[in-house]
């Protein structure tokens, strides 16, 4: 049986940002303060005529800082509303969102939700707005209490540096082939070929970058520009030299890609609907549930009890007593509805759960998504597959979030216990071979089927993943 696992992506980033920070160059000092005695009243009040130090640092962390400096530096989201957010009534949000920069002063730096732009800060001196976000003009505007130096730095310079005519640019017409060129290039093997692979909301509300690009160009472009706060190894366009066309042509390309993967959904959904969804877990056993109560000495939650592969399995043959699925491609939509929405059994009713959509989404899962892995998995676990090949595309695609020897997440973290990617794959290489290619419900993992692998190239990951450390 499969628990849950808690363990965020962040903590690595907040890992790796650690590393990058100590390597990282100090921050300039602080301007000078006078320290002298004040001067007798008489005497004319000397002017400060030192020029302020010249701060330096990174505009691209800054950019990330911006977007979102929780998830950049992998910090905690304080405990309650941002107070400047509170005394503005701003409006009902998140905690996190009233702590992101760009929520208050917008994509296109000219403000939103009811707060002032800051454009006009673009060119000014970094040391004035450095003042400003250790509180100087209003002290809720004081971030110093989250953000070292060198970060507040880094977010300074990027507010007095990189600010560009974003309207401008999203205005401007885009060459959807060439936009696909530099896709291809930069970003293919994080977000597939068909740019869904990562779904960036739960899958009861998918979101991809053709969302994105029609409904906000503006924070598309950001994106474009300055990466992913988090995701070290998402490029950013203005440190690989894109041009303002560049951007014009990968969101004219971007716009034009799908906005749903029915069947990739639905696997998630299979694997866990309530994380795929970030629901809250009935609290009660499924009535059909007649499986163990505990396993290994731990207790089943009785959240386990209502995801589909606890009861039909990871080889979609059947677990804890419970039939299979494997044949079941072959039922019409409205059958597996029927299945699904309680008419064919009242106790197997997920119709309070699942939308019309998500109904659809597992039905794609079931009619497309569900192969029989046999003929890939032995009965004694080994596989057949060729690693070598397996290895160049955990390479591509893997390595960056799971480490080179795939020890990078502990999936039980959590539990104080130990499990990595090498040990899924040798302990339960039908659940692996299931989270490969759908991906891993409520997680930003991309899923191998919309990478373009074929089922081959899953068993040739799986065969490498066998190769890796388990503890
Ligand atoms: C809750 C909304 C909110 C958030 C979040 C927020 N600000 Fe502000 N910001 C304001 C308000 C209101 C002002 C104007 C009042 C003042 O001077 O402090 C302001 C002023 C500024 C100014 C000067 C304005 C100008 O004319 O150019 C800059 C620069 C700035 N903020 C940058 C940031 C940065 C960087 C962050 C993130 C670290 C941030 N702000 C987060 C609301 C916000
Ligand atoms: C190394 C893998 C990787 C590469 C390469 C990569 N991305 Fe991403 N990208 C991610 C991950 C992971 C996320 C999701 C992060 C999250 O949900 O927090 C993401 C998120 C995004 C988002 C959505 C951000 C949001 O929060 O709404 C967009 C848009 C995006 N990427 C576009 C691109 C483009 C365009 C490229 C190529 C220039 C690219 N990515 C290259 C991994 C990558
Ligand atoms: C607690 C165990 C359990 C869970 C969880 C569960 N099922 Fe079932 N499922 C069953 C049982 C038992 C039957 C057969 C019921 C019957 O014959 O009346 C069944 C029947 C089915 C059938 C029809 C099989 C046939 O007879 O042809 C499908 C399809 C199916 N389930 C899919 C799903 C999906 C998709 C999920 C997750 C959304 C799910 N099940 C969750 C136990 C479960
Ligand atoms: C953007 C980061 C990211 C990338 C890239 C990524 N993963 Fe993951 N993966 C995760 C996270 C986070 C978890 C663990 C979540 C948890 O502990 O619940 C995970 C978990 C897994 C698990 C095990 C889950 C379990 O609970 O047993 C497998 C298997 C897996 N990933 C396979 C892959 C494969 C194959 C690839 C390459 C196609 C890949 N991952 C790429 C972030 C990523």
């Amino acid at each position: 049986m499969n628990t849950k696992r808690v363990i965020s992506i962040f903590i690595i980033v907040a890992g790796l940002i650690l590393v990058l920070a100590a390597c990282g160059g100090k921050a300039t000092e602080a301007p000078v303060v006078a320290t002298e005695a004040p001067v007798a009243a008489t005497e004319a009040p000397v002017a400060a005529t030192e020029a302020p130090v010249a701060l330096s640092g990174d505009t691209i962390r800054g950019a990330k800082l911006y977007d979102n400096w929780m998830k950049e530096l992998g910090a905690d989201v304080p405990a309650a509303m941002n107070p400047q957010w509170v005394a503005a009534k701003a409006g009902d949000t998140t905690v996190e969102k009233s702590y992101r920069c760009v929520i208050c002063h917008g994509w296109s730096y000219n403000g939103e939700a009811g707060f002032a732009g800051v454009s006009a800060s673009a060119g000014q001196d970094a040391n004035g707005i450095l003042a400003i976000l250790k509180g100087s003009t209003d002290a809720n505007h004081d971030f110093s209490a989250f953000m070292d130096e060198q970060a507040l730095t880094d977010a300074a310079l990027y507010i007095s540096e990189q600010q560009i005519d974003v309207a401008a640019v999203v205005a401007m017409t885009g060459n959807g082939a060439n936009g696909k060129t530099l896709f291809t290039d930069n970003c293919v093997e994080c977000h597939g070929p068909d740019t869904v692979a990562i779904s960036f909301h739960p899958d009861n509300a998918p979101e991809y970058p053709a969302n994105i690009a029609n409904e906000d160009p503006m924070e598309l472009l950001g994106k474009l520009r300055f990466g992913q706060p988090g995701i070290a190894d998402m490029p950013s366009g203005v440190d690989i030299g894109l041009t303002d066309q560049d951007y014009a042509d990968m969101t004219a390309f971007l716009k034009a890609q799908p906005t749903a993967s029915p069947v990739t959904e639905g696997g998630r959904m299979y694997d866990n609907w309530i994380a795929a969804f970030g629901a809250t877990a009935p609290e009660t056993t499924q009535p059909l549930w007649t499986g163990p109560l505990e396993s290994g000495g731990e207790v089943i939650a009785a959240e386990d009890t209502w995801r589909c592969a606890s009861c039909h399995g990871w080889d979609y043959n059947g677990d804890a007593g419970f039939k299979g699925i494997l044949a079941d491609k072959n039922l019409s939509a409205a059958d597996l509805t029927a299945w699904l929405d309680g008419t064919k059994n009242a106790d197997h009713n997920y119709s309070s759960y699942f939308t019309a959509d998500d109904m659809g989404r597992m039905v794609a899962f079931i009619q497309q998504g569900i192969v029989d892995k046999s003929t890939f998995i032995n009965a004694d676990g080994t596989v057949n597959g060729d690693a070598a090949h397996g290895k160049e595309l955990f390479n591509a695609s893997c390595k960056t979030c799971h480490g080179e020897d795939g020890k990078s997440i502990n999936f039980m973290e959590g539990e104080g216990g130990e499990e990595y990617f090498g040990s899924v794959a040798v302990e339960a290489p039908f659940e692996f071979f299931n989270k490969a290619s759908f991906g891993q419900p409520g997680e930003a993992m991309p899923a191998g089927l919309n990478l373009g692998w074929t089922l081959q190239d899953f068993a040739d990951v799986l065969a490498f993943a066998q190769t890796l450390p388990t503890k």
